[in-house]
């Protein structure tokens, strides 16, 4: 017997998808784990009588002009703002701000009389209204309806006629009664599927909020990557203030660019400046502190690192690192042992970037190495100094990506002098750049270590 073409066979678990039923999951051999959906027109291909091959050459290239929201952090992300038609996907952890992003957007996209419809799947409309609230006006553009059902959302937006569509989120949304239930892999895929055909049918702007875990795991979003025009993910450390925007994938634009916000009592605020609140209560004349100018995205920041390298009576030394790249933090510490001669690996050692930053790309491996240093020697580094450099396995400094960039970034926050890989290209003018091959010769830019290397107070002296 021959099935009906508009209906396949997922998996519960894995979301592989299979014309007929089985009883074991041939992706992921699980047993009884697929269910029967019915599929979108998207994902049943295009129907006879649609529209011809063309030569490339001839088709005219489309008018995707994007619409600011009106929340410049966003539309910099954005390249510029929504696409009519186009559908956002926006992942963040549960609790990371994302609801309070997209109402923001909405009420600022609204201000100019547009139409927008927030669909809340997780919220009355009165939690909704509340955290409004808190978040300044309302324009009379903006409609909400608390609703999961993904049928009912058509004729909501019959009602409203929005420019813009939000769903919050797409885990929380079913498709009619009964079936798996929400957040399971079909549901979504189905809820998206149908959202996704609804948005393009109507030209309307379309962002999904989708929840994910700490490894990116949860069933959903990592599924609709592929069927969305946009992912953005919004991320931050809960126990900080700052919230990072970025783009993971962008039909209409780059991905390279940042969006950064700091959540206040009254909502999200966009940081124009983020070197400046990352600097503005750092404690000068301590050692194991140093500044180092970090690229997120194409956006240059300063982010001050900080390290204490401290004895222990304990034959298993502690290490903890926040916001810096575990692994990275073990290469240095047997770089600064091996090549420099300082060995560090009986100690405990703490070190972080203040402010809840990621400072995790390899250009931080020199200012991790010279703060490390600076604890270990009780030398404070400083405060007008940046360093910036790959540290190989030999104790080279190897060069590093966007260097022009990071030190502007230094010279215009007032630095005097960096340490930089001797290879790096020409600095701005205002700023003294000292070029140095290895993370030995930097320790002794820095002041760290003398040229004859005695008094190193705080060092465990090593076997003579
Ligand atoms: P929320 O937007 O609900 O997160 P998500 O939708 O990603 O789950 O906001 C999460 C947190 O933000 C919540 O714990 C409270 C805090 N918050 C503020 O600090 N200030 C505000 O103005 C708002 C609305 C929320
Ligand atoms: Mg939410």
């Amino acid at each position: 017997m021959s099935r009906p073409s508009h209906t396949a066979f997922l998996c519960r678990s894995c979301s592989a998808s299979f014309p007929k039923w089985v009883g074991r999951c041939l992706v992921c051999n699980n047993w009884n784990t697929l269910d029967e959906v019915t599929l979108s027109p998207a994902l049943r291909g295009v129907p006879r009588g649609g529209a011809p091959p063309r030569r490339l050459a001839e088709v005219e290239v489309g008018e995707a002009t994007p619409r600011p929201t009106g929340l410049d952090e966003v539309d910099r992300v954005l390249s510029g703002g929504l696409v009519a038609g186009s559908v956002t996907l926006l992942g963040g952890e549960p609790g990371i701000g994302k609801s309070t992003l997209l109402l923001q957007a909405v009420a600022s996209f609204c201000r100019h009389g547009e139409a927008a419809l927030y669909v809340a799947a997780e919220e009355s409309a009165g939690q909704v209204r509340a955290r409004a609230e808190r978040l300044g006006p309302l324009p009379p553009g903006v409609w909400v309806v608390s609703e999961g059902l993904v049928d009912r959302i058509p004729a909501c937006l019959d009602v409203t006629a929005p420019a813009l569509v939000v769903i919050d989120s797409i885990q929380a949304m079913r498709a009619g009664e009964g079936g798996a239930p929400p957040g399971s892999v079909t549901q979504v895929r189905e809820c998206a599927h149908r959202l996704v055909d609804e948005a393009k049918d109507r030209g309307v702007a379309m962002v999904m909020v989708g929840h994910v875990t700490k490894d990116g795991s949860l069933a959903g979003p990592r599924q609709l990557e592929h069927l969305v025009d946009t992912v953005l993910s919004f991320e931050g450390d809960r126990h900080h203030a700052l919230r990072q925007l970025r783009a993971v994938k962008h039909r209409h634009g780059a991905t390279h660019e940042l969006g950064l916000f700091e959540m206040r009592e009254s909502g999200l605020v966009g940081v124009s400046d983020p070197s400046g609140l990352f600097l503005g209560d750092r404690l000068e004349g301590v050692a194991g502190s140093l500044v180092y100018p970090m690229v997120e995205g194409c956006r240059p920041l300063l982010v001050e690192l900080q390290a204490l390298v401290a004895a222990t009576p304990s034959t298993v030394p502690r290490r903890s690192v926040e916001g810096i790249d575990a692994g990275r933090m073990a290469l240095l510490l047997a770089v600064l042992d091996k090549r420099v001669d300082v060995p560090l690996q009986g100690c405990d050692v703490y070190a972080l970037a203040v402010g809840g930053v990621q400072a995790v790309e390899p250009a931080a491996d020199l200012a991790v190495a010279l703060a490390l240093l600076s604890s270990a020697v009780g030398r404070p580094i400083d405060p007008r100094l940046v360093a910036c450099g790959e540290v190989g396995l030999a104790g080279e400094l190897r060069n590093v990506p966007h260097l022009p960039r990071r030190l502007a970034e230094a010279e215009r926050l007032g630095f005097r002098r960096a340490i930089v890989p001797a290879s790096a290209p020409d600095a701005p003018a205002g700023l003294e750049v000292v070029r140095v091959g290895s993370v030995a010769e930097a320790a002794v830019a820095a002041g760290l270590l003398g040229g004859a290397m005695t008094a190193r107070p705080g060092v465990p002296a090593r076997a003579a």
